[in-house]
């Protein structure tokens, strides 16, 4: 039954992907999922493997075999060689970086195992080499925090940019769909812009650097995730300056974090990215099972929480 399952994984048409009569699980009805995850450099981070993990646990037809990357990409690389020869039924990774994954991709394929993408995505000439991808419109939310700004009358400031980690589709994308929105507004500046690792330590590090050299130059911080900010807030008092007044920062994810700042006025605006995809992940994952089509692509509906309504929404806030 696998094997059907695994031929009829490579077919897919157009936007959807279709996969033939097979089952993915064994006699005993299990379905073997292989999860190659980034590892555990921010809270969004830690609350993706949660959900992943929990509801995985929740399903008795589920075995998930978890592999944590530590932010490498030999590491993913390695996780999903090994998942390929352990023949799971399903392999489901979000790749740290975009590129270098064709090759595994292509083993993963030519095994007739499916794989989906979660979270982010890669850059891959052939999109065959992977059947669905479930995550957030990153460019989206890059285009929400300086749209923020903009309605906020931000428009004539010098901004300082935290960067994730480099090469990563997410800092890719928030770049691109901030600088976007901003090319339209010749009063906002970005002065400063490097990677913090998507890391409270990066965020801090990296901001003391940029205080060093420009100080109070600087009107904005825009972070491409809450964690640098939070440790960039740190930064910013230990400068001796106000943060969320003195400078005004936007960042991304609405972590519980972001909005204990946003109470406490350190932080202005937060652009949501959830990284609660356990239960989607699955859902895909039984799809293929029964042999039923899945979507390319599920993309996740997020909101923009500023500092106003943080206090009214903190509690409500599932990671
Ligand atoms: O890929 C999603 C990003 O990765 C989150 O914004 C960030 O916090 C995480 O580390």
């Amino acid at each position: 039954m696998k094997k059907t399952f695994r031929t009829a994984a490579v077919l897919f048409i157009s936007a959807l992907t279709l996969f033939g009569c097979g089952k993915a699980e064994k006699d005993d009805g299990t379905i073997t999922v292989g999860f190659s995850q980034i590892g555990a450099e921010s809270a969004w981070r830690v609350a993706n493997t949660e959900s992943i993990q929990s509801e995985a646990e929740k399903r008795p037809n589920i075995k998930l075999i978890f592999s944590d990357a530590q932010q490498k990409q030999e590491n993913q690389i390695k996780a999903i060689r090994n998942f390929i020869a352990q023949g799971v039924d399903v392999i489901a990774f979000s790749p740290v970086v975009e590129t270098g994954f064709g090759a595994v991709l292509q083993e993963a394929k030519d095994a007739g195992i499916p794989v989906i993408l979660i979270d982010r995505s890669v850059d891959v000439q052939d999109d065959s080499l992977w059947v669905a991808f479930m995550g957030s419109d990153f460019v989206e939310e890059g285009r929400r925090a300086a749209r923020w700004l903009i309605e906020k009358g931000y428009t004539d400031v010098k901004i300082a940019e935290l960067q994730g980690t480099v090469g990563s589709a997410p800092a890719i994308d928030r770049k691109k769909g901030f600088e976007e929105v901003i090319a339209d507004y010749p009063g906002m500046r970005i002065i400063k812009s490097q990677s913090g690792n998507f890391t409270r330590s990066g965020g801090k590090e990296i901001m003391e650097a940029f205080l060093k050299t420009e100080g109070k130059n600087i009107d904005v911080l825009f972070s491409h995730n809450d964690d640098m900010a939070i440790g960039a807030i740190q930064a910013i008092e230990e400068y001796g300056l106000v943060p969320g007044k003195d400078i005004i920062i936007v960042s991304i994810d609405a972590v519980r974090g972001a909005f204990e700042a946003m109470v406490e006025g350190k932080l202005n605006c937060t652009v949501e990215c959830s990284p609660l995809l356990g239960p989607q992940l699955f859902d895909a994952v039984e799809a293929l099972s029964r042999g039923e089509s899945i979507p390319k692509k599920i993309v996740t509906k997020e909101g923009v929480f500023p500092q106003e309504v943080a206090a009214d929404v903190i509690d409500s806030r599932k990671y």
